[in-house]
């Protein structure tokens, strides 16, 4: 069959190839009921509302119960990207699915969710990539539809990071929250679709935030569970300043990549850590305020479910529409970060 060629606005977008495109159909999002604000976290660690909205811009985040773990916050995601793109789970390829706190070591998270939507005609396997997991999650699968291997793909990142916050340590535990984010990409010929994503990492800063302990390098005991090496820890200084000079390269590589100005992009979507780090890559980029999605101070740091929420907040409240341009951009442990211009 010989398919028509799309006009894309960018030639050189690499989704051009033979005129397909691989296009994000629909996205869905869940968060926990629980609110935690930054009154409860006051009565929990020697913390204020004043020194957690001032340094980082969040008042709020939600947190999943103790019967929810992450393929349940991932599989209502998926749930209502299904539904907004009206296919069954027998049409689905292919599931991945990002996080950094997967349901157990293995199997994969990927997989719970498969048996969780019924999708058994899909492979399924997770991305660990912390925050970047959803850019990284968008990388892999439209690389199965571009090459025509899969037609139906389910992108998720997802998170139950209170299960590994160290609720005593106030440093970190007032960033933090749980929800997820889903995507669905089909190969869409004359489509809309994601233009390019670019992903990067750097293993010599793996000390800069980590769970130390649990995996095969420090195996779970008594003595690492004592001594709190299961919980997340981060150098918060030195994270903020690398995120800050990766995620505004990595986005100007995504724009130079598909030949555009930030003043052509509708709308930035980037990861939601931290206030000040977004205003400041945002400033770097030459974005303007009304270009910026933020959705932090509800949610927190999500990790890989927070641009997929925040992705689909910006879809069903209006701010995106089709046809728009949209740069979404991430950091996180790893490290790694990533961005993506999508032509909505
Ligand atoms: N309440 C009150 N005081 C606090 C709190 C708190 N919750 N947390 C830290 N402090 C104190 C510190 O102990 C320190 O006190 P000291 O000077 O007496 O030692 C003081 O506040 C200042 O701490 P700083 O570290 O200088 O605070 P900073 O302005 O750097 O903000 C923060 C800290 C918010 C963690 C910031 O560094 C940050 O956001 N870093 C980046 C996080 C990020 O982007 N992560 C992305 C990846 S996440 C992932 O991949 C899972």
């Amino acid at each position: 069959m010989t398919l028509p060629a799309r006009k894309f606005k960018n030639p050189s977008a690499r989704h051009n190839y033979q005129g397909h495109a691989c296009s994000i159909v629909s996205v869905g999002s869940y968060v926990p009921a629980r609110i935690l604000t930054n009154a409860d976290l006051e009565k929990m660690v020697d913390t204020s509302d004043e020194w957690i909205l001032s340094r980082t811009g969040i008042k709020e985040r939600r947190i999943a119960s103790k019967y929810q773990s992450t393929s349940d916050l991932a599989t209502q995601a998926a749930l209502r990207a299904m539904s907004r793109a009206k296919i069954s789970p027998d049409d689905i390829d292919l599931i991945i699915l990002a996080t950094i706190t997967p349901d157990m070591p293995f199997p994969s998270t990927a997989c719970a969710v498969q048996r969780k939507i019924g999708a058994f005609n899909a492979a399924a396997f997770d991305v660990q990539a912390a925050c970047s997991g959803f850019i990284y999650g968008l990388e892999i699968g439209q690389q199965f539809i571009m090459s025509r291997t899969y037609e139906t793909v389910l992108v998720i990142g997802a998170e139950k990071l209170s299960s590994i916050v160290n609720w005593k340590d106030r440093n970190t535990c007032v960033l933090f929250g749980d929800g997820a984010g889903a995507a669905i990409l089909r190969n869409r010929a004359g489509a809309h679709g994601l233009m390019t994503a670019c992903m990067r990492a750097d293993g010599r800063l793996t000390d800069l935030l980590c769970v130390p302990a649990g995996g095969s390098a420090c195996p779970p005991s008594h003595e690492t569970v004592n001594a709190g090496l299961h919980f997340l820890r981060m150098d918060g200084k030195e994270t903020f300043k690398k995120a800050v000079t990766a995620m505004h390269s990595v986005a100007n590589e995504a724009l130079r990549r598909c030949e555009l100005d930030i003043s052509q992009i509708k709308c930035v979507i980037p990861h939601q850590a931290n206030r000040r780090i977004i205003d400041a890559v945002a400033e770097r980029l030459g974005a303007k305020p009304e270009q910026l999605f933020v959705n932090l101070e509800k949610y927190g740091n999500t990790s890989a479910a927070s641009v997929a929420i925040a992705l689909d907040e910006a879809v069903q409240s209006g701010c995106i529409q089709r046809g728009d341009l949209v740069l979404m951009v991430v950091f996180g442990a790893g490290l790694t970060w990533a961005a993506a211009v999508i032509e909505w």
